[in-house]
């Protein structure tokens, strides 16, 4: 059993819920972050000393609230799990403004104010851990996902910083990148605007990703891919970016046709 201090983003459903079980399970006191308020408050019933704290993360002074409210009622911060995080995937030009400018933040700034406020904290006490929830598209780029590409590419080059800039002061700052996982409310958009659909041998459960993402906080590491097999794949991009080029522009082709 363990007795930290966790802020879990995004605990209202999906991977940060799971994630929120998992912690609570160890023996670890949950901060539990998100905007729907009663979701949260059911979760905390189910955990004892959990704190929800209601919060949009969109909105830039949030983080430092919902930093200040877990240290004043726990004194410390052992763990950040930067998870929130939406996509509404669509093709480029049919992008709406509005919605670009709440993915990058909350995607991405939300994740770099977190840190910045939780930042101090650890650094009084020399320890601590901060994981990013990222994404395989974090690492690959493909069509109809570039403005969630983008967030996840770009917390991908965050957390490689941070991680050197943090690691010799005493904080590790992991990431995580988890393929397609079921039994969130995340998965309902992509389907809607591509019908693009990842085939069930390769889907991840919410309590797989959890466990890793505790794993994590127990055990540090730079940079874990979930499943394994999708490192093939990364490696593939990095070497042989024509042919996931060739294989892409099969699928554009079939789809916008269709379309
Ligand atoms: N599902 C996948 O296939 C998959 C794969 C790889 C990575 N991921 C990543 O995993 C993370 C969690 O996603 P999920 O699959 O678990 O999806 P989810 O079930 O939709 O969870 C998203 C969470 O983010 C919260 N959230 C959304 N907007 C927010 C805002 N403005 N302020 C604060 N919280 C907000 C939601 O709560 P409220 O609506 O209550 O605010 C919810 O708790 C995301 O970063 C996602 O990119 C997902």
């Amino acid at each position: 059993m363990t007795d930290r201090v966790v802020i879990v983003t995004g605990a209202s459903s999906g991977i940060g819920e799971a994630t929120a079980r998992a912690f609570g399970a160890r023996g670890d006191r949950v901060v539990l972050v998100a905007r729907r308020e009663e979701r949260l408050r059911q979760l905390a019933a189910s955990l004892p000393q959990s704190l929800p704290i209601p919060a949009d993360l969109t909105h830039a002074d949030e983080a430092v609230r919902v930093v200040e409210a877990a240290v004043a009622r726990y004194g410390q911060v052992d763990v950040l799990v930067n998870n929130a995080g939406m996509g509404r995937y669509n093709w480029v030009d049919a992008l709406q403004p509005d919605d670009v400018h709440a993915e990058v933040a909350l995607n991405l700034i939300a994740p770099i104010l977190l840190t910045r406020a939780v930042a101090p904290v650890m650094l009084r006490r020399g320890r601590g851990v901060i994981i990013n929830v990222a994404s395989i598209a974090g690492l690959i780029g493909v069509p109809t996902t570039s403005v969630y590409n983008a967030t996840k590419f770009g917390l991908r080059g965050l957390t490689e910083a941070l991680r050197r800039e943090l690691q010799p002061q005493g904080i590790a700052v992991c990431g995580i990148y988890p393929a397609t996982v079921e039994g969130t409310e995340f998965r309902r958009d992509r389907r809607a605007n591509t019908g693009y659909l990842m085939p069930r041998w390769l889907r991840l459960s919410t309590a797989q990703v959890a466990q890793a993402i505790a794993a994590l906080a127990d055990r540090p590491r730079p940079f874990v891919v979930l499943p394994r097999i999708f490192r093939v794949a990364m490696i593939l991009n990095t070497v042989a970016p024509g042919l996931i080029d060739r294989l892409a522009a099969r699928f554009v082709r079939r789809v916008r046709t269709q379309a």
